[in-house]
């Protein structure tokens, strides 16, 4: 059966996004994979409501790691269980990814989480449980996964946060991320059509999809392809935070810690073998994550007293500021 590739936009319809989606796509299905294309916007996806029933429900060994709510997420969800690899592009709405995305992203982590899921299917299958009581298995399928950050900005910074908060995306289910591209300036053509190299450099990123779905090693699967090697070794971005005492930093999009210093005038960071296990974007980082929150989270009914506390803040309800009449705001009067 052929590999499959799903390719998602986050973008207007049949604007930037969607078509480099598409040519990305086209030289997958030219390869002999199986592709499919969705539009973040024709879906119906509710926000992430906070209630945590699907870690509990795993951590219960209750529920199976969906979400409680049913709407146009199983769709996508459905979608991306049956991929072999992702391409993701995304447009920079004030210097991040879009609203559509991000509450995508949280209805994917943390119910999707491998660690959280491996640990129940694990457990649910030596006890002989029956497999559709427990996490989908196809979670566990190893995926490769290309992004694209699109900024109509012409300024590079603009479209700064964009690509490091599209991981949120893979990582929870480990999927590795072997290509990007961060298109910036994209208002300076009527259409990324009108920008030859950039449709070429998505070419690209279809073929290296193709080639990672095609490698025999895992080493060969995983390779980064990238144009470049970017400061962080694990995830190949450049994205540091540096820590309250200054003295080392972290990438802020997959948590590898270490120093850093500048070699012949360039900036290098230092992250220890061990120190890059413990990165959210391996096993290791994700399960250090996972057993903190079994572990160390307190259940409901631990301060005894609660509602009590809670009393005043329920009671306060300043509620909104009235209209001013003599301003012209938004609201019709
Ligand atoms: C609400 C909003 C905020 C935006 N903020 C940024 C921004 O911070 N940086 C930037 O480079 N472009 C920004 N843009 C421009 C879009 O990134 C640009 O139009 C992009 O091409 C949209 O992708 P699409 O063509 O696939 O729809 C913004 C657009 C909108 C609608």
């Amino acid at each position: 059966m052929a590999k499959k590739v799903l390719g998602i936009s986050f973008g207007r319809k049949m604007s930037n996004c969607d078509i480099m989606v598409k040519q990305a796509l086209m030289e997958c299905e030219k390869a002999g994979f199986e592709v499919a294309f969705m539009r973040g916007d024709d879906l119906n996806v509710s926000n992430c409501t906070g209630c945590i029933a699907c870690t509990v429900g795993m951590i219960m060994e209750k529920g199976r790691g969906y979400c409680v709510r049913h709407d146009d997420f199983d769709i996508l969800d459905e979608c991306l269980m049956q991929s072999d690899a992702v391409i993701l592009a995304c447009p920079t709405y004030e210097t991040s990814v879009t609203g559509r995305f991000k509450t995508i992203c949280d209805r994917i982590g943390p119910s999707h989480d491998i660690t959280f899921r491996k640990a129940l299917y694990d457990k649910g299958m030596a006890e002989g449980r029956p497999e559709a009581e427990l996490p989908d298995a196809r979670t566990f399928k190893k995926r490769t996964a290309a992004l694209i950050s699109v900024g109509g900005a012409m300024t590079e910074n603009w479209i700064a946060l964009t690509l490091p908060m599209m991981y949120e995306f893979t990582f929870p289910i480990g999927i590795d991320v072997v290509d990007t591209v961060e298109y910036y300036g994209a208002m300076a053509h009527e259409s990324v059509l009108g920008y030859p190299e950039m449709m070429e450099r998505m070419t690209k990123v279809g073929q290296n999809i193709v080639d990672s779905l095609n490698a025999e090693t895992e080493e060969e699967r995983i390779k980064w392809r990238g144009d470049e090697e970017g400061v962080c070794p694990i995830c190949h971005t450049r994205m540091l935070q540096v820590s309250h005492d200054a003295k080392t930093v972290d990438c802020v999009v997959c948590g590898s810690h270490g120093t850093l210093e500048v070699v012949d005038g360039k900036i290098k960071v230092h992250f220890t073998e061990e120190e890059q296990k413990r990165s959210r974007l391996k096993w290791g980082g994700k399960l250090e994550h996972s057993t903190e929150i079994k572990t160390q989270a307190q259940p409901a009914g631990t301060i005894k007293n609660l509602k009590e506390l809670k009393a005043p803040y329920a009671q306060f309800n300043p509620g909104v500021f009235e209209p001013d009449p003599n301003s012209y705001g938004n609201i019709k009067k």
